[in-house]
């Protein structure tokens, strides 16, 4: 192993080592590897950190836990959001997952209690209730895409519980195509030269202003009807009813910003978490019988699923939603001793982390029960892992706002579905990942529901 003196490191030209190739060179393996095959392969030949260049841009790469743990905690305050939240601020304006600096600070105070316990205890009404009925929808041997079920599923319960709004198949279908037009786009919004050709009247950016106009008047509607309705205690209300120190109320764009972004941010990576397990259960038989064997014995409490919560952890381990997460210096930095000039790209990936056999046994497997201690409880430092290797809500002072609402949702509607159904996987259906700005599956996951304790038609 080679070792860089650190005089040799502090020279502010001095980059870490590097895979020898440019721009291009790196365009092309994306295109042959996608981006997270790409950084898989980064790994393997620079298993600390490496860097890339993109254009007249140099984007530095993580993948040790302690250097992903200082990204997010030491080097939190100077840095800002990077590439992908820079470019995604053309859909989502000055809301929380993109703002920066004080702005950013005083919009999540106001943001906060609606995520407090006592509130997630009473939206979890909600995620049952909408879970239930998404149950009675289902019709045994019917066929789904499972990507589109549970994005209908997670939708709903952030309309009701958080927007106080019955969202109507219409809304849903609204949303679901908008998501499916931006978020499919990622590596395109990487490219150096994506500001530019962004605004171009191309077909795709038609479709795309199309896809912002739809949420937009969503998102109006929402606020109108809220608006005079009083405190319903959910965020819509408590955005409408915020006052500044001067005493005047959020601007009606701030609210859409903030609107939007909890309605996407919110459903759609909760979506991805539920379909990535439904796929692993279907491949799984042996979790699947011991996740039924809880969900069938069990009162309807989370403290009472370990096993089903584990599960979640652990399909969330191998395919986070939330794949990448990336920062841009604001100052010159030291990262592992080397000096990280300012406006520099820093990024690390749950995808790698998560995956890498140095800080979990069998990295790839399947294996829910490493979340379990002795005594069967959940602990998500059960498997023995460095901290700063599991991060799928990111961490430090930008941590997803929706962490508890998520594990939450997640694990009950898992859970409730788990109780009559076992979906299974068609000949067609595959692992295959697609990495937006979430971690996707390419073919949308079709599977043929099945009702469980019914046999299979021959
Ligand atoms: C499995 C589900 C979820 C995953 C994996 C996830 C992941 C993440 C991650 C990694 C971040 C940090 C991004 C960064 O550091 O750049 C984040 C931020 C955020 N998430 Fe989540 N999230 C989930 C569910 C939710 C839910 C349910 C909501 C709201 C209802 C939500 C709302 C947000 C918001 C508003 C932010 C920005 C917070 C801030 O910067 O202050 N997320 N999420």
């Amino acid at each position: 192993m080679t070792t860089t003196s650190d005089s040799t490191r502090r020279d502010p030209a001095a980059r870490p080592p590097g895979p020898g190739f440019g721009t291009v060179g790196s365009l092309r393996r994306i295109r042959d590897r996608q981006l997270t095959g790409f950084l898989d392969d980064l790994r393997a030949d620079h298993p600390r950190m490496t860097y890339v260049r993109l254009g007249d841009e140099y984007a530095y790469l993580l993948f040790e836990p302690d250097l992903a743990r200082s990204l997010f905690a030491e080097h939190g305050r100077d840095t800002t959001k990077g590439r992908g939240l820079e470019r995604a601020r053309e859909i989502l304006g000055q809301g929380l997952l993109t703002s920066e600096g004080a702005f950013h600070r005083e919009q999540r105070r106001l943001v906060q209690p609606a995520f407090h316990g006592d509130r997630i205890s009473a939206y979890a009404e909600i995620m049952r209730d909408e879970a239930v009925r998404t149950s009675a929808k289902w019709a045994d041997g019917r066929r789904v895409l499972m990507a589109e079920e549970m994005g209908a599923l997670t939708l709903r319960i952030v309309g009701r519980s958080l927007f106080g709004s019955q969202l109507s198949e219409a809304d849903i279908h609204t949303v679901s195509d908008a998501v499916n037009t931006l978020f499919g786009s990622f590596s395109r919004l990487l490219m150096p030269w994506a500001g530019v050709v962004g605004r171009l009247p191309t077909r795709r950016n038609r479709r795309l202003f199309a896809a912002r106009a739809g949420l937009d008047a969503l998102v109006y509607r929402l606020i109108s009807e809220h608006r005079g309705a009083g405190d319903n205690g959910d965020l819509l209300s408590m955005l409408l009813l915020a006052r500044d120190s001067g005493g005047e109320p959020m601007p009606d764009v701030q609210i859409r910003d903030e609107v939007l972004t909890v309605l996407l941010a919110g459903h759609e990576t909760t979506a991805m978490a539920l379909t990535w397990t439904w796929l692993l259960l279907a491949r799984n038989p042996a979790a699947a019988a011991r996740l039924n064997a809880e969900v069938d014995a069990a009162p309807d409490e989370l403290g009472a699923l370990p096993y089903t919560r584990a599960v979640v952890a652990e399909s969330m381990r191998i395919f986070p939603p939330a794949w990448i997460i990336g920062r841009r210096a604001a100052a010159d930095l030291v990262v592992d001793g080397w000096t990280v000039p300012a406006g520099t790209l820093i990024t690390t990936s749950p995808w790698v982390l998560h995956r890498d056999d140095r800080w979990w046994g069998d990295g790839q497997a399947f294996r829910p029960e490493r979340w379990l201690t002795a005594d069967g409880t959940f602990d998500e430092a059960a498997p023995g892992q460095p901290r700063g290797a599991y991060f799928p809500f990111g961490a430090g002072r930008r941590v997803c706002i929706g962490e508890s609402f998520a594990w939450t949702e997640a694990v009950l509607a898992l859970a409730t579905l788990a109780r009559h159904w076992a979906p299974e996987m068609l000949p067609e259906t595959s692992a295959e990942v697609r990495p937006a700005i979430t971690l996707r599956p390419a073919d949308r996951t079709p599977m043929i529901l099945r009702r469980r304790g019914v046999a299979p038609s021959t």
